[in-house]
């Protein structure tokens, strides 16, 4: 069963209990993959991180200051102490309390405290250089349960494809691989299976579009599609690009990069001896659940709004969208002529929950406020799924249920400059509604034509 990037808390109030607890405050330059080396110094010492957060550090602009509690034991005390010195520009390890360990930050500045009340956002899709590196796990620390955990040869691989994503930069092709007769295979076994089931189960947009890209990026189960083929077909269908990821993003990131439509895509493949199971998102994942739909111009139009309501909104705020789009373009279901379909990538990437979602499971109509108070789970199949009626439903419920999310600005995703509008003076305003204007003139004038015709 596939599962798709859903993501390990950072800060969990469950997890709020200082057994060894510490604090570590750090600062490291403010550069690309600089919080992922953190990160992966903290789980090669055996540290717990329990929360963690970030500011502009008051000795300059270039730098970013973190304070994180963490579990440590005293045992691995002095070889954390030694890597950090090694990695980190200054650390302060101390052992207070957690309240007490905040007020050991430097008091903030004004600057800072603007800051703190709206986060940081790509403004440009070449800001998304920023944020598409600072994955929380990269998928190279298989843990044991992993089918691929004792295959050198597979990590290796992994190791590989981590490496390419990091080293992406938005703009430039993205890197073709060649695929081994063994991954081929892989591919070609979860293909065979799933192209069986499609044609009952498949919602109608799915179905349409997977022929195109049979045709255009070469689906075919001897030939895993390339990443930059499928990228290239859905910016002439949709505007939407692909961009190779290491590992799991946080949901704001991942949000973040709908607003811009870019979808960020796993390119590695699942282990070859479960070719119909995998513990994390891959490229059959990615190329079979979510292309098809992305091709989908409604489709593509409701993953961006998504996006766009999470630029800037608070960390509960981007919970509760990050709930819906688990529920829908994960697990979505709709209905087609009374029928039950489905056009969740989780679901048309998993031979057995997309069987499960239709025969025996729980379904309920989807409604943003009420869903996104429902559990996700991760490692089994749903409790419930959620059904549409259709895309634009759904896309207009979400777009009710963004106007409550508390912003002090609005956006306007700028197609021209592929940029975000913070629509926050009057010059602004009026540029888009001119533009608005224009694009209703023609409409208008199309209507007339076609009641003439
Ligand atoms: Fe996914």
């Amino acid at each position: 069963m596939t599962r798709i990037k859903r993501l390990p808390k950072l800060m969990s109030e469950e997890h709020l209990d200082f057994g060894n607890s510490r604090y570590i405050i750090f600062s490291l330059k403010d550069e690309i993959g600089g919080l992922a080396k953190a990160l992966k110094l903290f789980q090669d010492n055996n540290v717990n991180v329990i929360h963690i957060e970030s500011r502009r550090s008051p000795k300059g602009s270039h730098m970013c200051e973190f304070f994180s509690e963490v579990e440590v034991e005293n045992s691995d005390l002095g070889k954390l102490a030694a890597a950090l010195k090694e990695e980190v520009e200054n650390f302060q390890l101390g052992e207070e309390t957690a309240s007490a360990t905040r007020l050991a930050m430097p008091e903030p500045t004004a600057e800072d405290v603007c800051e703190y009340s709206v986060p940081w956002f790509p403004r440009k899709i070449s800001d998304l250089d920023r944020s598409s590196n600072r994955v929380l796990m990269v998928g190279i620390e298989l843990h044991t349960d992993h089918p691929g955990f004792q295959d050198e040869t597979y990590k290796e691989r992994r190791k590989y494809f981590a490496n390419l994503a990091f080293n992406y930069k938005h703009g430039k092709p993205i890197p073709r691989i060649e695929y081994t007769k063994e991954e081929i295979k892989t591919w070609g076994i979860i293909l065979g299976e799933l192209s069986s089931l499609y044609p009952k189960m498949a919602c109608k947009e799915f179905l349409q579009n997977l022929p195109l890209l049979e045709k255009y990026c070469g689906y075919r189960k001897d030939n895993i599609p390339q990443l930059e083929d499928v990228s290239e077909f859905l910016r002439e269908r949709t505007g939407f690009t692909l961009r190779p990821v290491a590992g799991y993003l946080s949901a704001r990131d991942f949000l973040a990069g709908l607003a811009f439509r870019v979808f960020h895509c796993t390119q590695y493949i699942r282990h070859h001896s479960t070719p119909l199971y995998t513990p994390e998102p891959d490229c059959c994942h990615e190329l079979l659940g979510h292309m098809p739909l992305l091709a989908e111009p409604t489709f593509a139009q409701f993953s961006q709004e998504i996006g766009l309501a999470s630029l800037g909104a608070s960390d509960e705020e981007v919970e509760k969208l990050a709930t819906c789009y688990f529920f829908t373009v994960e697990f979505g279901l709709c209905k087609e002529n009374g029928e039950m379909k489905v056009y969740g990538a989780g679901l048309l990437s998993s031979v057995a929950e997309l069987k499960h979602a239709l025969t025996d499971a729980e379904v309920h109509p989807f409604d943003p406020k009420t869903t996104c108070q429902q559990e996700c789970m991760i490692t089994e199949y749903q409790k419930a799924y959620y059904s549409t009626n259709s895309f634009e439903s759904a896309k207009n419920q979400m777009r009710d249920f963004a106007k409550n999310i508390k912003r002090p600005f609005e956006l306007r995703y700028n197609p021209y400059t592929q940029s975000v509008d913070v629509l926050d003076n009057e010059e602004l305003i009026a540029l888009a509604v001119s533009e608005i204007k224009g694009d209703l003139a023609k409409i208008c004038a199309a209507l007339e034509r076609l009641k003439e015709a």
